[in-house]
């Protein structure tokens, strides 16, 4: 095993116990007048074991991104408004700056599951559009409980089957003409499927909005088999109108990495 990777798995909680301590202390502790000494982070951070500066962002966030695959707690236990939700709080984010920036009318979302997401997307949307709306697909139905909340009455469209069937498209499009689109793909993540759902969403999405393509992976240089990178590098190699916006990634820890798709043309 890599000794760094044994090092840092031997001892993560150290590690982050230690970024904690930096977030919450960046200045330490100083005298009320003293002026904040310039400290490297080895120095005030001992508690890491392994001088921080030996490790770069790519293999903190893809350590961490191993820790937190292999410990499906890490996110199966987030909820919005109380609806269970497989989001990552960092892509939420990045996705919120998104919806401040495009301003979209609607939000498309594929892969509905218990409806958290929908809610979460409505919720930052009615700060932005008053008559805002989310349309979201599912092949299974299980909003029950989402679609009591105030919220999902007045902002959110449920539709029941799959996001490629030409019948569900049928019934979105009166709903979306005009509109200013945003999509958002987190139904099947397979290669075809991710490549059939932004050949026929795309054409919904103006000059300067995107299309979210989820669970690509996590962080860069951890590709998760069978998802979307495939279906995406085809649909790019199709056309010209949209790019990669690799700027949605700053973060490093990202459950889309390449995902970002801004349109361009
Ligand atoms: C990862 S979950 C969605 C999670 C949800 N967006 C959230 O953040 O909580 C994937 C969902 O896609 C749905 N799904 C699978 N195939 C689909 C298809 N062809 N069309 C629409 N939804 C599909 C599954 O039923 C499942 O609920």
């Amino acid at each position: 095993m890599n000794p760094l990777l044994s090092r840092i798995i031997g001892g993560p909680s150290a590690l982050f116990v230690a970024l904690a301590i930096v977030a919450s202390h960046p200045t330490g502790s100083p005298a009320a007048d003293a002026p904040t000494p310039k400290r490297p982070y080895d120095e005030i951070v001992p508690a890491a074991k392994i001088p921080l500066s030996e490790v770069s962002d790519e293999d903190l966030a893809y350590y961490f991104a191993i820790r937190w695959f292999s410990n499906r707690d890490y996110f199966r236990a987030n909820r919005w408004f109380g609806i269970q939700t497989f989001q990552n709080p960092l892509d939420v984010w990045i996705t919120q700056e998104i919806i401040y920036e495009v301003e979209p009318e609607v939000i498309i979302e594929t892969g509905t599951y218990n409806g958290g997401s929908a809610l979460l997307w409505a919720s930052i949307l009615q700060q932005i559009d008053r008559d805002g709306l989310i349309l979201t697909v599912d092949i299974e139905d299980r909003t029950r409980k989402a679609s009591q909340h105030r919220l999902w009455k007045r902002r959110v469209k449920f539709f029941h089957g799959s996001s490629t069937d030409p019948a569900i498209v049928r019934q979105l499009e009166p709903l979306i003409e005009g509109k200013r689109v945003l999509v958002i793909l987190d139904s099947l993540h397979t290669p075809e499927h991710v490549q059939a759902e932004l050949e026929i969403y795309s054409k919904f999405i103006p000059v300067g909005s995107y299309v979210i393509v989820q669970d690509t992976g996590i962080v860069k240089p951890f590709k998760a088999p069978n998802t979307g990178t495939e279906g995406i590098e085809a649909f790019l190699a199709a056309t010209d109108e949209f790019e990669v916006d690799r700027s949605r990634e700053r973060f490093r820890l990202t459950n889309n990495p390449g995902g970002y798709l801004k349109r361009v043309k």
